[in-house]
Order: structure tokens, then C-alpha cells, then sequence
């Protein structure tokens, strides 16, 4: 059994997460970061690979900006080889935070729990059911690129949101599919939308995945 997954993204209307540097760049609108914020607060644990702790350093807490007495749930980072630098903000004692690696990574982090899963690469459905044991029952993954890509790939999750913003970034940006593109009409992520909704000047989709409908 795992936990529910949630993947939130923005992206840019060409489908870009960040800058071709894959530096950040605000996409979301006002709207949409109160919703970031409210979605964060609600779910039980908040994902995002070592690619984005190493381009963005979130703190991914809840801002008070966005939410009243906001709960900070537990912080996921997926990082392989414990790269993680001992001064990342995700690792500031904000909140409870675990670093998911694999069995030959050697090592401790300051301020996280270590969990050991798979080998070269984190197994993912082995972590989310370690996560679901530990109590945890929804998981927000917010990025970055390789990530969701997996994710996507391996079917790992209930929920796709969306936020699309009027910006065009260009070739050479990460995408939401961290993969390898399909060769066919097969090996596709086929997804249903479920729902469309103007949140300031972009617009939030929101999608299932199509086996589960
Ligand atoms: N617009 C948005 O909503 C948004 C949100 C977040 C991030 N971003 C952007 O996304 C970009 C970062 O993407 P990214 O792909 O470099 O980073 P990422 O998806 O955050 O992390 C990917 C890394 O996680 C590790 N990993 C371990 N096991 C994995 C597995 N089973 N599947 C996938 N990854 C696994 C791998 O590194 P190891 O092998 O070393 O462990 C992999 O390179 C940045 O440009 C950032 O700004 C955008």
C-alpha cells in the first residue's frame, strides 16, 4: 500500500519548469502559489528531487503569507548518492524532513532521517510505501523534471496538477517528463482532465491518470 500521490507543477505554455540555465523562474501567478501553499498544508508529506534542492534550495514549508498556524509536513528529498549540501534549506529544522537514498550510500545528514531503498536509484514504489508505513498518507511531489518523469513513467500517482502561465521559455528547458521521449503511441503517459480553472493570469488543469477512471 502507498500513500496518495499528488504531483504539482507550473510550467510555461511551451511546457517548460524553469530557464534553459534550469534556474528557476516564477510561473505561477499570485492564485496559484495561496493554492501551492493550501495543497502543501493539506497532504502529509512534500517530495522533490536532489536536481531541485541543488537548482532551487526550497524550503518547501507552509507560508503563513498563505495559510493561518500552516501544519508543515514532513519534507522528502530523493537523492541517490546523499548529495544533498549539509546547509539546504530543507534541512533548517523547519520541519520533520527525511532524505531517501539507496543501500551503498554511506552517511548521515544533519537535521534528517536516512532511509535506504533500492540500489543506484531510489525505488520509488518501495519509498512511498515506507513513507505510507510511517503514517504518512499523501504525498505533494513537487519536482523537479526527473522526478515526475519517474513517477509518470512508473504510474506512481492519483493526481496531476497543472498550472500552465503565459510565458514561452524555448528548447533546452526541463520538462515535467524527465524521460526519455516515447517511440510510440503506446509508450505514452496517457492522463483524463478532470478539471480547468483561470487562476490570475494562467490556468490550473488538473488530470488523472487514464487507468484509474
Ligand atoms: N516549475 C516547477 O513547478 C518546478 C518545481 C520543482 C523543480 N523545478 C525545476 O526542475 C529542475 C530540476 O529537475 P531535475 O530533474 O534536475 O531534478 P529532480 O527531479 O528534482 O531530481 C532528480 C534527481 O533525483 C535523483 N533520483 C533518485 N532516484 C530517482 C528516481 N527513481 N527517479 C528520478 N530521480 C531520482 C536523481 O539524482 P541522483 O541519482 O543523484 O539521486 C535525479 O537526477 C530545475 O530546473 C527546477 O527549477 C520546477
Amino acid at each position: 500500500m502507498r500513500p496518495r500521490v499528488i504531483i504539482n507543477c507550473a510550467v510555461s505554455l511551451d511546457g517548460k519548469l524553469a530557464l534553459g540555465t534550469w534556474r528557476q523562474t516564477r510561473l505561477s501567478s499570485e492564485e496559484d502559489m495561496a493554492r501551492v501553499h493550501r495543497l502543501r498544508n493539506s497532504v502529509d508529506a512534500i517530495m522533490v528531487g536532489i536536481g531541485t534542492v541543488l537548482s532551487d534550495d526550497p524550503k518547501l514549508t507552509v507560508k503563513e503569507k498563505y495559510v493561518e498556524n500552516p501544519r508543515n509536513p514532513t519534507r522528502v528529498v530523493v537523492d541517490s548518492r546523499l548529495r544533498i549540501p549539509r546547509d539546504a534549506q530543507v534541512l533548517n529544522g523547519a520541519a520533520p524532513t527525511i532524505v531517501a537514498t539507496t543501500e551503498e550510500a554511506e552517511g548521515t545528514v544533519p537535521n534528517a532521517e536516512v532511509i535506504r531503498c533500492g540500489r543506484g536509484k531510489v525505488d520509488l514504489s518501495l519509498l512511498l510505501e515506507l513513507l505510507r508505513e510511517r503514517g504518512i498518507r499523501s504525498v505533494m511531489v513537487e519536482g523537479g523534471s526527473r522526478l515526475i518523469g519517474s513517477l509518470l513513467r512508473q504510474g506512481l500517482f492519483d493526481e496531476l496538477k497543472v498550472y500552465v502561465a503565459p510565458v514561452v521559455i524555448g528548447d533546452g528547458a526541463p520538462t515535467l517528463a524527465g524521460f526519455p521521449a516515447a517511440k510510440s503511441h503506446e509508450e505514452t503517459v496517457k492522463l483524463i482532465l478532470t478539471n480547468v480553472e483561470r487562476l490570475g493570469e494562467g490556468v490550473l488543469m488538473e488530470f488523472v491518470p487514464a487507468g484509474k477512471v
